[in-house]
């Protein structure tokens, strides 16, 4: 129940694994989440411990690391912003070698991406990105498994992202890049993804030969989608934004309307926390709700198989 060939890595960028690596952790995760829902644990992790670091806020990637790294037999330590302040109070550097004298493994939300990847040049136990501002790859591996779930195989698929061109869809692109699934992205002008991580999935499709679209257009992006996936138009951080970009997205929200020029199969999916009446309807959130809180369920699983395999 773990990917050995994977053991003592991190999991900070989706493009350090090759496709199989990917594919395969997805399948552990359907295993994992087989093997384990309801009261069943393994011990997998037994007599290890996961510290949490978190600088923004969380429900799921708290909880669902946190539940999830139990259910492997592993105990868990949750350390917040004010607590530590990563790289204020010491150095990033000096920080990474304790935790790396106490702990097995740690998971780090933050801001700078950059911040994660020198934590783990100085760590010598795996790390895990659980969200920066330029990506967020464990939500897209439970997105993966939940779209792998509903459809069998990614085979012939696409799956569009409408919305800000945020850290999510950064990982999108290079997620469904790897798992040779076609993917679109509909942003304003100005709020594209980031133009190197599009250069990366770029790059992985050469390989995977799946499409890779950003468009304006939000009904020419969904047309023919089997998956259409929104996120918030104002991420974590970008608060003093809300009502200029309130006013700049408006016309990207996945309606009743839009939903209709996409595959007749078509599911929605939202990473959440949603925001009904921004960039979701009330409507077609409650119309998808068992694929959405399917996905939410599947961050728990995706990341057990992630944890077993680099701390196991
Ligand atoms: N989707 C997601 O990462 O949720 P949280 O911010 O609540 O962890
Ligand atoms: N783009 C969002 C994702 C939340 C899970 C943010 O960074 O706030």
């Amino acid at each position: 129940m773990t990917l050995n060939k994977l053991k003592g890595k991190d999991f900070i960028n989706l493009e350090d694994f090759n496709s199989s690596e990917i594919l395969e952790l997805i399948d552990l995760g359907i295993k994992l989440k087989k093997k384990t829902k309801g009261n069943k644990n393994l011990d997998i992790l037994k007599g290890k411990n996961l510290v949490m670091y978190f600088a923004k806020p969380s429900l799921r990637t708290r909880l669902s690391f946190e539940i999830g790294a139990k259910k492997l037999g592993a105990d868990t330590s949750v350390i917040k912003q004010d607590e530590i302040i990563l790289g204020k109070r010491e150095s990033i550097e000096d920080t990474a070698r304790v935790i790396s004298k106490y702990a097995d493994g740690i998971t780090i939300r933050t801001f700078e991406h950059s911040d994660v990847e020198l934590f783990a040049e100085y760590a010598s136990i795996p790390v895990v990105n659980a969200l920066t501002d330029l990506s967020h790859p464990c939500q897209i591996m439970a997105d993966l498994m939940t779209i792998k779930e509903k459809f069998g195989s990614f085979k012939g698929l696409k799956v569009t992202y409408v919305g800000d061109g945020n850290n999510v869809t950064n990982s999108l692109l290079k997620g469904a890049s790897l798992v040779g699934m076609d993917v679109c992205a509909a942003c304003p002008n100005g709020y594209e993804p980031d133009s190197n991580q599009i250069k990366i999935a770029e790059h992985i499709s050469g390989e995977t030969k799946n499409k890779i679209e950003i468009l304006t257009d939000p009904y020419e992006a969904v047309s023919g989608a089997n998956v259409i996936y929104g996120d918030v138009w104002t991420s974590m951080g970008q608060e003093a934004e809300y009502e200029t970009r309130k006013e700049i997205f408006k016309g990207y929200q996945i309606n009743e309307k839009l939903t209709a020029n996409a595959a007749k199969d078509h599911i929605v999916l939202h990473c959440l926390p949603a925001h009904k009446g921004e960039e979701i309807t009330a409507e077609t959130f409650e119309k998808n709700a068992e694929h959405i809180f399917n996905q939410a369920e599947n961050r728990m699983y995706a990341q057990m198989a992630i944890l077993a395999s680099i701390m196991g």
